[in-house]
C-alpha cells in the first residue's frame, strides 16, 4: 500500500513526515502517476471542495483505498474536512480521520494505526 498527499501550506506534510513515512508520493499539480493501490491525504479547498490537483490525481489514478483529510476547524467549521468526506463519498473508500491542522499525537497514533490494517509498514 502506497501514500500519495497533497499539501499547500504544510500541514498534511507535517503529518505524513510525523507518521515516519518517508516515501510517500507527493502531488504537486495532478499529473502524477502511482502504480497498484494507495491511501490518499488531502487538504480541504474554498467551501470544502477536492483541491483540483487532486480530483486531477484520483481520475487518473484508479487505486484509491482510503482517504485522511486535515482540514481547519477553527476557520471552516461549517465544512470541515469535507474534501476528505466526498473523496470517501465518491470512491467508496474509508475515511481513516478527520485532522485539525496538523493534528494531535492521538491522531498520528490512530492513523498509523489504521494504515497498518492497510498493509502500510513502519519502521
Ligand atoms: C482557501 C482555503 C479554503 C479552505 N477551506 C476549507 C474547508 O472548506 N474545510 C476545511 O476543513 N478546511 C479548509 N481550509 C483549511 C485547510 O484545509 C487546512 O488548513 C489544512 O490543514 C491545510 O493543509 P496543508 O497545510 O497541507 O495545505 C481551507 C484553507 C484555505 C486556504
Amino acid at each position: 500500500m502506497k501514500i500519495a498527499y497533497a499539501s499547500r501550506m504544510g500541514h498534511v506534510e507535517g503529518i505524513i513526515k510525523r507518521l515516519g513515512i518517508t516515501d510517500a508520493l507527493k502531488i504537486v499539480d495532478g499529473t502524477e502517476k502511482i502504480d497498484g493501490e494507495y491511501v490518499i491525504f488531502t487538504y480541504s479547498d474554498g467551501k470544502g471542495i477536492i483541491p483540483k490537483i487532486v480530483e486531477t490525481f484520483l481520475q487518473s489514478n484508479p487505486g484509491v483505498r482510503a482517504v485522511v483529510g486535515s482540514g481547519s476547524m477553527e476557520r471552516h467549521a461549517d465544512t470541515f474536512n469535507f474534501a476528505a468526506v466526498k473523496i470517501s463519498e465518491a470512491y467508496d473508500v474509508p475515511l481513516i480521520a478527520k485532522v485539525d491542522m496538523d493534528g494531535t499525537d492521538e491522531d498520528i497514533s490512530t492513523i498509523k494505526a489504521e494504515l497498518t490494517k492497510l498493509g502500510v509498514s513502519f519502521d
